[in-house]
């Protein structure tokens, strides 16, 4: 079976009613990133930044994976896909994808802020001061915020480096590493980003397809299933 490996950002949620970052009215724009998503804001003010990711995660469990995810799920039946998603929410698990890698976290969990490693998902959305894990430290979102290492980079490189195919899907390419992964994509494999706002890259040869997920995806996901789209696109 051919690899497809996809690549999603924030505009992969939007439709689903989930603000992307930097679109006008994005998440920064009302509260910046250094007060509630860096190590400096945690240590600052760590109620601010609960709150920020409380609501966060009280809104991703009041909505729905969209049509684009959905698609992504219908893709798996022709071809081995693996998402590599920067969305912290989990809609890419819920509408059915069975192999999806985390880059910047996960919104449903949280982590001791002593023990990296102790990892759990609560059963409530909200996460107070004093609400601690099993070795009595205080939890904090299981998030990569700015500054912090990206674990799970080295994983989406060897991830990436196998496609066949790679599909990008909402996001504006400015975060790294994140935004290098394309450039470990193997030199015969097309790339296809879908992205109402998508800029050509310098970078690598990219095919443009100028529209939204939930609207795009379905029609997309078509044609690669009835062979219409194949490697020799590139
Ligand atoms: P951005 O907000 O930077 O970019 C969102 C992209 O989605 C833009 O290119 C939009 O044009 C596009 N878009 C908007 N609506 C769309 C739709 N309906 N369908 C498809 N595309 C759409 O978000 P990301 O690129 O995901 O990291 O941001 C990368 C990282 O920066 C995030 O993971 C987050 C953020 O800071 C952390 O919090 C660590």
């Amino acid at each position: 079976m051919r690899k497809i490996v996809v690549f999603t950002g924030a505009g992969m949620s939007a439709e689903s009613g989930i603000k992307t970052f930097r679109d006008s009215d994005g998440l920064w724009e009302n509260h910046p990133v250094e007060d509630v998503a860096t190590p400096q804001a945690w240590a600052r003010n760590p109620r601010l930044v609960l709150d920020f990711y409380n609501a966060r995660r009280k809104q991703m469990r009041e909505v729905e994976p969209n049509k684009g995810h959905a698609a992504l799920v219908e893709l798996e039946k022709c071809f081995n896909v693996q998402i590599i998603t920067q969305n912290v929410d989990n809609l890419h698990e819920r509408a059915g994808s069975s192999s999806v890698l985390h880059l910047h976290g996960e919104l449903d969990k949280v982590r001791s802020t002593r023990n990296p490693k102790l990892i759990f998902t609560p059963e409530h959305w909200e996460i107070k001061l004093g609400d601690v894990g099993e070795d009595g430290a205080q939890l904090r979102p299981h998030i990569v915020w700015f500054g912090e290492q990206v674990p799970m980079f080295d994983v989406a490189i060897d991830i990436t480096q196998t496609a066949d195919i790679m599909i990008v899907v909402g996001t504006s390419l400015v975060v790294y590493p994140a935004a290098s992964l394309i450039e470990y994509v193997p030199a015969n494999a097309p790339i296809f980003l879908i992205d109402p706002k998508a800029e050509p890259q310098s970078r690598r040869n990219i095919e443009i397809i100028r529209g939204t997920a939930a609207e795009e995806l379905p029609e997309f996901v078509k044609k690669l299933i009835s062979n219409e789209i194949t490697s020799k696109n590139a």
